[in-house]
């Protein structure tokens, strides 16, 4: 079997040309969906994110704005500029880029913003919605995933899935949102003891942990859907996920890619994310 690759690149293209169309027929109402980027220091990993994420709201006609702060500034003064955000009606959606540095509280900044403007999905209002299936933002990643299970009509109810990783930006909610969905959902992590005989009764397997090879082809059943949601580098400086790639596209029925998978997926649900947001405050 040689598994079919789920391609985020392409799905995303077609999820940012709707995005795309609804954002004319707002402009056309005066609408003009608005995200503010907040980057504290000078991380360089955090500058070519907030960079990708502006231009990304250019490309769909958004309006954006990146305030960069220096690592000095005091959580005071950052909490009063989320403040203003939170009262600007051209901000629909906030985002502060994590990390932030060590003497800034992250959970009190990530509070500060208005849960009607946390296109992250990072509040404790977007969380709670999430446990309790109410309607909020999805964070971005994990809700990137499931459009990518919707894409290839994956019916999930009543699948065996195992989430690897339990951060609070993917595995925690991807796992909420695989059981909104009526999975049978495991979450694994560092502690796990015989990761491989939880694997091998999976039918689809979410890998977010941050390390190479954390899956292989023994650790499945033939057909298993994978989704690779890993950024790392290989001996030889390539780009590669967490996932055996290789090895798991002979015994997989579906995988994602590393790059072009779950990478191109965040931003485009920060912009979907964001579009809901403006149509929100707006509604038809
Ligand atoms: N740092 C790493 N990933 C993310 C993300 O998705 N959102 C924010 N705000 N910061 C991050």
């Amino acid at each position: 079997m040689s598994a079919n690759l789920i391609s985020g690149t392409e799905l995303s293209k077609s999820i940012r040309a709707s995005v795309t169309e609804r954002v004319k027929e707002l402009s056309a109402k005066g609408i003009t969906p608005g995200l503010a980027v907040i980057v504290v220091g000078d991380n360089p990993a955090s500058q070519v994110y907030v960079r990708n994420k502006v231009k990304a709201c250019e490309e769909v006609g958004f309006f954006s704005s990146l305030d960069a702060y220096p690592a000095s500034i005091s959580e005071k003064d950052l909490l009063g500029h989320i403040q203003a955000l939170n009262k600007n009606p051209k901000i629909h959606g906030i985002l502060v880029q994590l990390p932030l540095p060590d003497h800034i509280d992250s959970s009190r900044v990530i509070e500060a913003i208005d849960p009607s403007k946390d296109v992250d999905g990072f509040h404790i209002s977007s969380a709670g919605a999430l446990v309790k299936g109410l309607p909020g933002f999805w964070p971005c990643t994990p809700f990137g995933c499931m459009k990518m299970l919707e894409s290839i009509n994956y019916d999930l109810k009543g699948k065996y899935a195992v989430v690897i990783g339990r951060s609070h930006i993917v595995g925690k909610p991807m796992a909420l949102m695989l059981l909104d969905k009526n999975a049978t959902v495991t979450i694994c992590h560092s502690a796990t003891v015989n990761l491989k005989a939880i694997t091998l009764t999976a039918d689809v397997i979410v890998v977010a942990v941050g390390k190479r090879n954390v899956l292989t082809a023994d650790m499945v059943k033939p057909g298993v859907v994978v989704i690779d949601v890993g950024m790392n580098r290989d001996e030889n400086g390539k780009l590669c996920g967490d996932v055996d790639f290789e090895g798991l596209k002979a015994v997989a029925s579906h995988i994602t890619p590393v790059p072009g998978g779950v990478g191109p997926m965040t931003i485009t649900m920060l912009l979907q994310n964001t579009l809901d947001a403006a149509q929100n405050t707006h509604p038809a």
